[in-house]
């Protein structure tokens, strides 16, 4: 798919605030710093469009962005550590889960899990949640560029043994590096593909 036009449109935290629900929406998550905001950015070829930092907890609300007049990306506050108070974290929480709860064009999540870590609990509650929720998501592995393609694949598998423990049907998965820009095909036509349903 090609990218012609991405343009931020507001910025957050209700979802009764967002824009109206009328084109579908693909909302990026993941644990604070696992690069949410530099993957939009790589997938828009737009340096600077979402916000990033080196600092865990650099987005603090619900960002929409309007590709191509067409569909949504949206960049989100990451959960677990960041460098916020426990009170900011908790009412990101909240935002979070009610944005993924309520919104009702939210065509699928984006889970983005950073391809050198082993499962962790906040992820895998996350998708639990998702799951109970009935909310579409897919796994994107990222900063793939940080080792050697062996060892990400070593720690997908170990992720995705993790998750068959608890899943019968396992989400399909992307393995991206905004450095490097690797998975950018990958996820614009799968977004390309949901858009044409
Ligand atoms: P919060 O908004 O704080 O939750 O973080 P985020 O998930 O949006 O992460 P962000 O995109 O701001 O990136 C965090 C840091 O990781 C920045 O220093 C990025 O440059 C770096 N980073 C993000 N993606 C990649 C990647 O694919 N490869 C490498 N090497 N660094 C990355
Ligand atoms: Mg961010």
């Amino acid at each position: 798919m090609i990218i012609r036009e991405a343009k931020f449109m507001m910025s957050n935290s209700r979802v009764d605030q967002c824009p109206p629900p009328t084109l579908p929406e693909y909302a990026f998550i993941g644990r604070s710093n696992v690069g949410k905001s530099s993957l939009i950015n790589m997938l828009t070829e737009h340096k600077g469009l979402a916000k990033t930092s080196s600092s865990p907890g650099k987005t603090q609300l619900i960002n929409h962005f309007l590709i191509n007049e067409d569909w949504y990306l949206v960049d989100l506050p990451g959960y677990g550590y960041a460098k916020v108070s426990k009170d900011a974290r908790a009412t990101w929480g909240k935002m979070i889960n009610f944005y993924m709860r309520h919104r009702e064009n939210l065509a699928c999540v984006f889970v983005l899990i950073d391809s050198r870590h082993a499962p962790l609990a906040p992820d895998l509650e996350f998708m639990e949640m998702l799951g109970a929720e009935s909310i579409p998501f897919v796994l994107v592995f990222t900063k793939a560029d940080k080792q050697s393609s062996s060892r990400t694949q070593q720690n997908i598998t170990a992720y995705i043994r993790k998750m068959q423990e608890s899943w019968d049907e396992l989400p399909r998965h992307f393995i991206t590096s905004a450095e490097e820009k690797t998975g950018r095909d990958e996820v614009l036509n799968f977004i390309d593909e949901i858009n044409q349903q």
